[in-house]
């Protein structure tokens, strides 16, 4: 089985048959990996276990939401769940897509909006608007959640982000995106994501 990525909630493996396995980190692997990303933590404990808590418990909420929402299944995945382990279809990173050409890059900022309506009237999105590394596209070129372990299901959160144009804090918008393709997806983005698409589609799939 080889192992095709890791994060900070878990190792991926390719299952060679269209599919990936996750397993979750154990907490001591968790500390290694935040600790790469920010060394000073190592000064600041209490702040440092929140965070590696914080992780784990957004990951069993996500868990344990998509377990009671099946209709949700085709956003990100068609999870399996397995006790602790997950397998989940293998799709191409955005990160892998982004970045080509602008018009490329524009047709997947056009197809990523679509499918964060289609996120919301299943009433849940992603918090952390980082595209590249949460997001891909399967082999009917679908877009896909692959991350599906940052969420947040309240319609006040996806307002407040609205409000405050959340996903431009992101490290996806403001180092990663090519120059031409901020301006599109944040003009995109804000033409789309607003408050009264938010009302037009939260929640419609659900009886
Ligand atoms: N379904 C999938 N298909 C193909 N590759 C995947 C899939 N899921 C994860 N990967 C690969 O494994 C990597 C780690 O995945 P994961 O979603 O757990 O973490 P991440 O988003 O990279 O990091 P973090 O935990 O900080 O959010 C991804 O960046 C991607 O390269
Ligand atoms: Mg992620």
């Amino acid at each position: 089985m080889k192992k095709i990525g890791a994060g900070l909630q878990f190792n991926v493996y390719d299952l060679g048959n269209g599919r990936v396995l996750r397993k979750p980190k154990k907490e001591f692997f968790q500390y290694l990996t935040y600790l790469k990303w920010s060394p000073q933590l190592i000064f600041q404990p209490k702040r440092f276990s929140n965070l590696i808590k914080q992780a784990n418990q957004d990951r069993e909420f996500a868990i344990n939401y998509f377990k009671k929402n099946k209709s949700a299944f085709d956003l990100i995945g068609n999870p399996n769940f397995n006790l602790e382990e997950i397998t989940q279809h293998k799709v191409i990173p955005f990160r892998k897509l982004f970045g080509k050409s602008y018009s490329e890059d524009k047709k997947l900022i056009d197809k990523y909006i679509l499918f964060t309506f289609e996120c919301w009237k299943n009433g849940f999105a992603d918090r952390i608007y980082n595209l590249d590394n949460n997001f891909g596209i399967d082999k009917n070129d679908k877009v896909i959640l692959m991350d599906f372990f940052e969420i947040t299901t309240e319609k006040e959160k996806i307002k407040e982000a609205i409000k405050i144009e959340l996903w431009k804090k992101s490290a996806f918008y403001r180092y990663r995106l090519q120059r031409k393709s901020k301006n599109y997806y944040s003009e995109k983005m804000k033409k789309n994501l607003t408050l009264e698409n938010l009302n037009k589609y939260w929640r419609k799939n659900e009886n």
